[in-house]
C-alpha cells in the first residue's frame, strides 16, 4: 500500500485533519476549522495522509512560537501505525522546512512509541511539560478580595489588551521556556483567549495585575484547558493567582464543567505547586524534541 500525501485545502480536509488529531489526541483541545484557518500564514503547512483513500494520518509545519525553527508534527490514527505512514509525513514535513530555509526542527511527543519514533530521525529531548489535571466539583466563589477587583473580560472587554502590556509582555520571559516565546498583540487576542466570559483579569486602581481563565472546547464542552495564568512580579504572595483560578473553577463548575487540564513547563515549580494547591494531579507527559535539519534517518 502507498501512502499518498496531499496538502489540506477545502473545510473537508480541515475536518479530516482535525479527525486525526483528535483520534491521536483525545486529551487536548483540537481548533476548530476556523481557527485553523485563522492561523493559516504563508510558510504554513496542513497535510493528509491516505491509505488507499482514506485518510489515515496527518501533518503540520509551522514556524515555532519563538520563531526560531520549524515545528513540525505527523500524526498517525492509532489503528495505522507501523506502515511507514510517519516516515513520509515527517519526510515531507522536513523537506517543505528545509525549502523554508529552517536549519532546526522542533517536535512534541507525548508517548515512548513516538519518542522512539522521532529519536529515529536525530530528535533529542529539550524540554518536558507536565499535564495537570483538576475534577471540578462544587466550586466555591472565593471571597473578594479587598486589594484588587476581579473582573471577566466579558464585562470589561477593553481589559484583554490592557492586559497584552500590563501582565503578558512583563510575564512571559518567566515562564521558563528555553527561548523567550514571542507573542504579539494580534496572538494575545486571537490565540490565547476563547469566550470572554470564561477569562478573568485582577485589576488594582487602573492596572491589570494578572490573569487567568479557561479555553473552552466546543468539541468537548465537559472539558476546558486552563488558560495563560500570570501576575506581575510585584503581586506575587498575595493569592491573586489562586484567587484568580479559583474564579475561573466556580466559572467550570457553574457552566457545566468537569474537568480542567493545563501544562506547566518543566522548571515552572511556581506554578505545579500553585495547581497541587488547588488540588491538580498529573497526567501525562509532553517531551520537547529538536533536531538538526535536514533530518538524518537512522538505517
Ligand atoms: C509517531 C507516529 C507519527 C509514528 O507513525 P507510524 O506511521 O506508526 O510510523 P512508521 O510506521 O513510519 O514508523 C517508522 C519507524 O519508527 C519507529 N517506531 C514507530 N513506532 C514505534 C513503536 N511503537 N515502538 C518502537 N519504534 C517505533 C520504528 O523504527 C519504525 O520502523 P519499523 O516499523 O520498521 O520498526 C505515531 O505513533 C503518532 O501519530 N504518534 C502521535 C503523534 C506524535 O507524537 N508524532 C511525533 C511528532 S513528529
Amino acid at each position: 500500500m502507498t501512502t499518498t500525501i496531499r496538502t489540506a485545502i477545502t473545510d473537508a480536509d480541515y475536518e479530516a485533519w482535525r479527525g486525526v488529531r483528535i483520534a491521536v489526541m483525545p486529551y487536548e483541545r483540537c481548533p476548530s476549522v476556523a481557527e485553523l484557518r485563522d492561523l493559516d500564514r504563508p510558510g504554513r503547512l496542513l497535510v493528509l495522509a491516505e491509505l488507499d483513500g482514506r485518510v489515515v494520518g496527518s501533518g503540520l509545519a509551522d514556524r515555532s512560537r519563538d520563531g526560531e525553527r520549524a515545528t513540525l508534527t505527523a500524526r498517525v490514527h492509532p489503528d495505522f501505525r507501523r506502515r511507514g505512514v510517519g516516515t513520509d509525513l515527517l519526510r515531507m514535513l522536513a523537506d517543505h522546512a528545509v525549502a523554508q530555509g529552517y536549519e532546526t526542527a522542533g517536535a512534541s511527543v507525548d508517548d515512548e512509541e513516538s519518542r522512539l519514533f522521532a529519536a529515529r530521525f536525530g530528535f533529542v529531548e529539550s524540554n518536558r511539560e507536565v499535564e495537570q489535571l483538576r475534577q471540578i466539583g462544587d466550586e466555591p466563589r472565593p471571597a473578594t478580595p479587598t486589594e484588587y477587583q476581579i473582573v471577566s473580560v466579558a464585562e470589561r472587554p477593553e481589559l484583554w489588551a490592557a492586559a497584552y502590556h500590563q501582565v503578558a509582555v512583563p510575564t512571559l520571559p518567566d515562564m521558563d521556556h528555553p527561548v523567550a516565546l514571542k507573542v504579539s498583540a494580534a496572538d494575545w487576542e486571537k490565540e490565547w483567549i476563547s469566550d470572554p466570559a470564561a477569562m478573568f483579569v485582577a485589576v488594582a486602581g487602573d492596572e491589570a495585575i494578572g490573569v487567568a481563565g479557561l479555553i473552552l472546547d466546543p468539541d468537548r464542552p465537559d472539558r476546558a484547558e486552563v488558560a495563560y495564568t500570570a501576575v506581575r512580579r510585584e503581586w506575587r504572595g498575595k493569592s491573586v493567582a489562586a484567587t484568580l483560578k479559583r474564579t475561573s473553577m466556580a466559572w467550570a463548575a457553574d457552566n457545566g464543567i468537569t474537568e480542567i487540564y493545563t501544562w506547566t513547563q518543566r522548571g515552572n515549580d511556581a506554578m505545579r505547586r500553585l495547581n497541587e494547591h488547588l488540588g491538580f494531579t498529573y497526567g501525562i507527559v509532553s517531551i520537547t524534541m529538536r533536531a538538526p535539519l535536514p533530518l538524518t534517518e537512522a538505517p
